[in-house]
């Protein structure tokens, strides 16, 4: 019999002692994985971490289990997001929660709309702006996602 346990997760801003179980976060994904979340090709240092930690033009949410970061989300003062879900935790609805946290962020800072760029084949993100609401464009190399912040619900 498979005993099943469940953990508590919790989403909440970053702090500054959390930029070690990002760099693990960050350190378990694809080249792929990480071209999706910074749209360019690297390996994130250290001190990237740090100023994602800090905040000032963004807010960075992370997704905890157990003492362990499982999700990023970061939301830029000008409306742009993007995330990132441990791979071994996809699939259970993370991603969708953190972009709905974002978005109730994004309505306390007054912003009148949020958006993302992704790629057309980017399945699990694209069902993730349907779900939600977002206007999709798709161009030949990306896909553009928009909501318009309604600020009386
Ligand atoms: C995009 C990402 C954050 C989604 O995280 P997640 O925790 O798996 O998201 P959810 O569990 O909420 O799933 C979102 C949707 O994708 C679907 N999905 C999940 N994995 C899938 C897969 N491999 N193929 C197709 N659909 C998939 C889910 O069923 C769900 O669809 P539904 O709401 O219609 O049921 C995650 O895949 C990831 O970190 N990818 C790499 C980085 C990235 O692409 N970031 C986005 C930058 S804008």
């Amino acid at each position: 019999m498979e005993l099943s346990i469940s953990i508590p997760l919790s989403i909440r801003e970053a702090r500054r002692e959390d930029a070690d179980g990002i760099y693990q976060l960050y350190s378990s994904l694809s080249p792929e994985d990480l071209y999706m979340r910074f749209f360019s090709f690297h390996r994130v240092t250290r001190g990237e971490i740090e100023e994602l930690v800090k905040g000032g033009d963004h807010v960075t949410l992370v997704a905890e289990e157990g003492g362990k970061i499982v999700g990023e989300a970061t939301l830029y003062k000008d409306g742009e997001f993007s995330l990132v879900v441990d791979p071994r935790e996809r699939g259970a609805g993370l991603g969708t929660k953190l972009v709905q946290e974002l978005v109730r962020k994004a309505k306390e800072m007054g912003l009148r709309e949020v958006r993302f760029y992704t790629l057309p084949d980017n399945m699990p993100m694209i069902r993730i702006g349907r779900r939600l609401g977002f206007k999709l464009t798709f161009e030949e190399d990306e896909v553009l996602g928009v909501l318009k912040l309604d600020h009386h619900s």
